[in-house]
């Protein structure tokens, strides 16, 4: 049996380009994308998609209505499929055993029911959502607790690597496809099928075949290392700034070290997106679980750096702006969790606001691919204000940097979108207050231009001198 159908369960940043890319390569499939949010299906099937990312209006123009088809029925996506992905979310849990630890697995086993309920003949079930060890083991009991007559399951690991902001490359180039299955004959032919859908595009030796739970663990350590790197290195950046040394000399020589490689090691305020820290705390809540508390210490200080990192970014520029920001206006520059993405979730600049607006602060905010209703959404969250209306107040929304940064006191720079690089950094100077501060989150900027400008610096992992203002050059101090 080849695979003629997919259906996709969860319509969201993984289904939609993985199903995307899947139609693109594989003429021959039919693959139909369902969703339970109506708005979302309307807009995949809109001229404006519900996600940015570079490359995907073109993928999903090639193939939407040729083999690429997006949905609300979703019985009829599942019956008609021989291959169902889940891709649905799995949130860090809020409530109940677990709370801020535990993935939240009701929407997984809310779709596998659904298949289990609806499901006809022969089908491939493949768990593409990132999810505990184990989980398809739950899957797998869900659905044949609730087997109906003539109907087989095979239960398959798949997770998804792709980075948001240039999801389309990846999943068109991926490092690698994990394919974890049931040691079985059954399992093992279910892993064939799968590997031949992915074969259409991706050489055979990029994709690795495992048991199941070496598939699942996979992506939550893949994950818990990449953040692991992101802390390392702004732990390492703290250290700079109350040193001489600078972050990125660090970060080139610790990278040239071939062991090391030059990756993941770029300081920042900290790293955000739905998956790093909901992984990472998906992985501490395995392991004390499994009774292994050291292990789960260990992992938990990943987070615990990234938290440190946003709070001291906050705290270095309410020191710098003479201890008070009460009143002061800031501009935002970004608020996506990083550049090429329209996604807030976890972003670093959702914290930032929080800070500075919890001490007064007036802020405009610049983002050129997320909306003012968005960030009102985030800013304006229980978790985040206990005083909505006030933080409304406090909270302005511009088409260009250039109105958000008129009049300000500082600007600060949360996310590393390219257009910051070339901005008119004189003009934007010339419309703000004296002192003119910039906090560069991203270390993106070049401090000795921004200094011979008139502004007063504050970058992350390096010293900056005051004296150097007058100089026009920057130093790292002793
Ligand atoms: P998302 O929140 O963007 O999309 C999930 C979608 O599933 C939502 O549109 C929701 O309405 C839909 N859904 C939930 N239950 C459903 C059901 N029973 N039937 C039909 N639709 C249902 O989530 P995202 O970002 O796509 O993530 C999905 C999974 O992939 C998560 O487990 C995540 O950890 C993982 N992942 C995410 C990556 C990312 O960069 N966003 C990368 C790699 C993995």
């Amino acid at each position: 049996m080849m695979i003629k159908k997919i259906c996709c369960l969860g319509a969201g940043y993984v289904g939609g380009p993985t199903c995307t890319v899947i139609a693109l390569k594989c003429p021959d499939i039919q693959v139909v994308v369902v969703d339970k949010s109506e708005t979302r299906i309307q807009q995949w099937n809109s001229a404006i998609l519900p996600i940015y990312e570079p490359g995907l209006d073109e993928a999903v123009k090639k193939s939407r209505g040729r083999n690429l088809f997006f949905s609300t029925d979703v019985d009829s996506a599942i019956k008609e499929a021989d291959l169902i992905f889940i891709s649905v979310n799995t949130p860090t849990k809020t409530y109940g055993f677990g709370k801020g630890r535990a993935a939240d697995l009701r929407y997984v086993e809310a779709a596998a029911r659904r298949i289990a309920e609806v499901a006809v003949g022969k089908k491939i079930v493949v768990e593409k959502s990132t999810v505990p060890v184990k989980a398809a083991e739950s899957i797998n009991k869900i659905l044949r607790a609730n087997m109906r007559p003539n109907v087989s399951f095979q239960v398959l690991s798949n997770p998804e690597f792709l980075a948001e902001g240039s999801a389309v490359n990846d999943l068109l180039n991926p490092d690698r496809i994990l394919i974890g299955g049931d040691q079985t004959s059954e399992g093992k032919e279910a892993i064939e099928k799968l590997c031949w859908v992915y074969k259409h595009w991706i050489p055979e030796k990029k994709i690795i075949t495992m048991n199941t739970w070496s598939s699942e663990l996979s992506k939550l350590a893949a994950n818990a290392f990449l953040a692991q790197r992101i802390s390392s290195i702004n732990a390492i950046s703290a250290v700079c700034e109350a040193t001489g040394a600078c972050v990125s000399e660090v970060a080139h020589a610790v990278g040239t070290d071939s062991r090391i490689g030059p990756k993941f090691l770029q300081a920042s305020v900290g790293f955000g997106g739905s998956c790093f820290q909901k992984d990472v705390l998906n992985l501490v809540y395995l392991c004390e679980c499994l009774n292994l508390p050291e292990v789960a210490n260990y992992w938990y200080q990943v987070i615990e750096m990234n938290q440190f990192q946003r709070t001291r970014f906050v705290r270095r520029i309410t020191e710098k702006l003479f201890n008070t920001v009460t009143d002061k206006k800031i501009a935002i520059f970004g608020f996506a969790f990083k550049k090429d993405t329209g996604d807030t979730r976890e972003s670093a600049a959702i914290y930032v606001c929080k800070h500075l607006l919890e001490e007064g602060a007036h802020l405009s905010i610049y983002d050129p691919k997320v909306n003012a209703q968005q960030i009102i959404h985030d800013l304006t969250r229980p978790d985040i204000t206990e005083e909505p209306e006030k933080v409304l107040q406090l909270l302005s929304f511009h088409q260009t940097p250039y109105s958000a940064s008129e009049g300000a006191h500082a600007v600060v720079i949360c996310t590393e979108w390219d257009e910051f690089l070339h901005l008119d950094y004189k003009k934007i100077y010339n419309s703000m207050l004296k002192p003119a501060f910039l906090f560069d989150g991203r270390k993106m900027l070049n401090v000795e231009e921004l200094l011979a400008i008139g502004f007063q610096v504050e970058t992350i992992g390096r010293k900056t001198t005051r004296n150097n203002v007058n100089r026009g050059v920057a130093d790292c101090i002793l």
